[in-house]
């Protein structure tokens, strides 16, 4: 317990609370060993609320946290704020089975039970609770789908250690799977149960999926921000065309090709512009004698001198 709350202090919120400690000036001037020893109180006393504080408890990865994985920690901080919302589904097959699994994302379900279980299973007739995995045995990875054209990326969440099957499965521990989809625009929606594994002999699973943009890449949410810049310039002239067109329609009494707003202004412009194209892109001289029209490209590549002397006033 105490080496997880630790632990706990190296993630940004707790070393955020350290720097802030040496950073207020009574504590870094003092000499060094009293220095030390103060941010050893500190520590202690963060681990000891860390401990209190059973909300606090999060995902921990399967293995030692040296060998954690860096994607795993990107991952669960993509998951992050999933963490504060919880979800269920009701299974009701005949008189018999009658469940509601409760699922929480690198939370305890039921904090005050200090079990780890992030996903709980309740029998709603007898109402006997059933840890199916517990979020101190995480195991989380991701990945991209390409071979369907709907689905996308993906984070595929996996409690393990959860209560022993009784009969099956060999009595090994229950397992969770839950498949977060990238949807854009929802946090999390539609968390369901597709199937429960059971009549294996190991390597049983519970299988959940939901939808949430946390699964998906962050890349093309930049992207969303020039669509929106986009979608808005693109209202703005909306809104000028319309707006003026009523105002010169309605107020100034303007009739015809006038209800332009700043028809005027619009014409001057396109006339310089189409000026400016002739200028720059045309080939040929408009007034170029009717002699060289239709000439093919490589005469004209040979006389060009001659043609040129055409222009130069005599
Ligand atoms: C399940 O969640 C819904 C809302 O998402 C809530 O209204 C309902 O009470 C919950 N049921 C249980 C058994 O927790
Ligand atoms: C949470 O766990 C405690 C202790 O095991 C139990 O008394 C309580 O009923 C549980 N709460 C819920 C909502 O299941
Ligand atoms: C996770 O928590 C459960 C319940 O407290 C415990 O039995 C199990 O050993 C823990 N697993 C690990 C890997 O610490
Ligand atoms: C998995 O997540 C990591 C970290 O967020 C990301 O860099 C990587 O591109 C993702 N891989 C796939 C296949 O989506």
């Amino acid at each position: 317990m105490a080496s997880r709350a630790a632990r706990q202090l190296w993630t940004p919120r707790g070393s955020g609370e350290i720097i802030r400690f040496t950073q207020t000036g009574s504590v870094s001037r003092m000499s060094p060993p009293c220095h030390t020893s103060a941010l050893l109180l500190v520590f202690v006393a963060l681990a000891v609320a860390g401990a209190e504080q059973s909300e606090e408890r999060s995902c921990d990865v399967v293995g030692d946290e040296s060998s954690e994985s860096q994607t795993e920690r990107a991952l669960l901080k993509k998951l992050e704020p999933l963490s504060h919302m919880r979800f269920n589904v009701t299974v009701e097959k005949g008189k018999t089975e009658n469940y509601v699994y409760n699922f929480r994302v690198c939370r305890e379900v039921n904090s005050t039970s200090h079990d780890f279980g992030g996903l709980v299973q309740t029998d709603r007739q007898n109402g006997k609770t059933t840890v199916i995995g517990r979020i101190n045995e995480t195991q989380v990875f991701n990945g991209t789908c390409i071979v369907s054209l709907l689905a996308g990326d993906w984070i595929m969440l996996i409690y393990k250690g959860g209560d022993s099957y009784g009969r099956h499965c060999s009595g090994e521990k229950r397992r969770a799977v839950i498949m977060i989809s990238c949807k854009r625009g929802v946090t999390a929606s539609s968390f369901s149960i597709i199937s429960e594994e059971r009549e294996k002999e190991q390597e049983c699973f519970y299988l959940f999926e939901m939808d949430s943009s946390v699964a998906c890449p962050a890349e093309n949410s930049h992207l969303s921000v020039g669509s929106i810049l986009l979608i808005t310039f693109v209202s703005l002239i909306a809104v000028y065309i319309i707006g003026g067109f009523l105002y010169q329609r309605l107020i100034v009494g303007a009739k015809g090709m006038e209800q332009i707003p700043h028809f005027a202004f619009w014409q001057d412009l396109g006339n310089l512009v189409a000026d400016g194209c002739d200028f720059v892109c045309r080939s040929k001289p408009q007034n170029a004698p009717a002699a060289y029209r239709g000439v093919g490209d490589d005469q004209l590549g040979e006389e060009s001198e001659e043609r040129d002397d055409h222009l130069l006033p005599m």
